[in-house]
């Protein structure tokens, strides 16, 4: 099957022929239509799970996929071939992930697809909407209380936006201009261009008293300080790049946390019915046939991500 692979850790990505794998107790293969690619995509490349868990290599690059089941492991009761399934594919312990033609992934993990949403759509959503439902969801924010979502121009931050307004929140949206009318679509009240000023100026001018809570998308851990300085008393920040510290938190007595996105298949499936529903959007923005994959990263970590990124299989 073809596959993009790395060899080694801040090596190129290569398209490569592997044979298609077997799945194991509890696993499914998967005949991917379509693959995500997500930021953190990149940062394995770089090693940002270097230490914590092995790699196996050459390692499939990729976490998120749509297709249909192939075949099932020992075990496996939920799932029969053809069955229609989107998920998280990364396992960077056995070399594996979403950037194949067939894929593995834990029984336990996947979401059925309805029939009507299309396998690109699908395959845009995981890591991207799990963690914006994880992050809206872990600020606690609720209907009339101000939400700075910090980064919403780009996929999680879309999602983010729209979870958010649909449950009455007051969403602030930080975009450069030439987004702000597409996320006041999706349901933002504010928006903030980040490239006139820094943010937490610009909001701080319009809300001198403060937020209820902040969805830090972007912020290193020498830049959150300043975003969560704009929180009203009580009021509580969650990052997705683990730029919080405790220290920073206890100086100023802020309630936050690192948040990671909770991929189970109740929450894939639930955002799976609100993208049927048409009540979450997901907006592709670049689509590349797999043997572009390298040149797709490329553009994602460069900037200007204005939506989701998907190879087509
Ligand atoms: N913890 C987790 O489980 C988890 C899950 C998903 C994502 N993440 C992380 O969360 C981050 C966002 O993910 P994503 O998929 O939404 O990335 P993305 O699609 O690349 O979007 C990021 C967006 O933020 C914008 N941006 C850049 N600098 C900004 C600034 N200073 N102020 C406001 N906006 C700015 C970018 O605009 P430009 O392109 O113009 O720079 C882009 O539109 C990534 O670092 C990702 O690794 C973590």
């Amino acid at each position: 099957m073809r596959a993009v692979v790395i060899t080694d850790f801040d090596t190129e990505p290569v398209l490569t022929d592997l044979p298609v794998p077997e799945p194991g107790p509890g696993e499914v293969l998967v005949r991917l239509a379509a693959a995500g690619v997500n930021p953190f995509d990149w940062k394995v490349i770089g090693g940002a799970m270097r230490g914590a868990v092995d790699h196996a290599f050459p390692l499939v690059l990729g976490s998120d996929g749509a297709g249909t089941v192939e075949r099932t492991g020992a075990g496996v009761a939920a799932f029969t071939f053809g069955d229609r399934v989107f998920g998280p594919f990364m396992d960077v312990e056995h070399g594996r992930g979403s950037y194949a033609e067939y894929a593995i992934a834990k029984a336990s993990k996947l979401a059925r697809l309805p029939d009507d949403l299309p396998f690109d759509l699908a395959a845009a959503m995981p890591t991207a909407c799990a963690a914006a439902y994880t992050f809206v969801e872990g600020t606690g924010v609720g209907p009339g209380q101000t939400l700075l979502v910090n980064g919403a121009s780009g996929g999680v931050g879309q999602a983010a936006v729209q979870l958010a307004a649909a449950q009455g929140v007051h969403v602030i949206a930080t975009t450069d201009s030439g987004t702000a009318a597409y996320l006041r679509d999706l349901g933002a009240a504010e928006t903030v261009d980040f490239t006139a000023a820094p943010t937490a100026e610009q909001v701080r001018d319009t809300h001198p008293d403060g937020v209820d809570a902040v969805v830090d998308l972007v912020s290193a851990d020498d830049q959150i300080e300043a975003i969560a300085l704009l929180l009203k008393p009580n009021g509580v920040i969650v990052s997705s790049n683990g730029s919080l510290g405790d220290e920073l938190l206890a100086a100023h007595g802020l309630r936050g946390a690192n948040l990671y996105a909770n991929m189970t298949p109740a929450t894939l499936a639930f955002l799976a019915e609100a993208v049927e529903a048409g009540q979450l959007r997901v907006r592709i923005d670049h689509r590349a046939p797999l043997e572009e994959a390298a040149a797709a990263l490329e553009r994602l970590k460069e900037g200007q991500a204005r939506g989701k990124t998907v190879l087509e299989l």
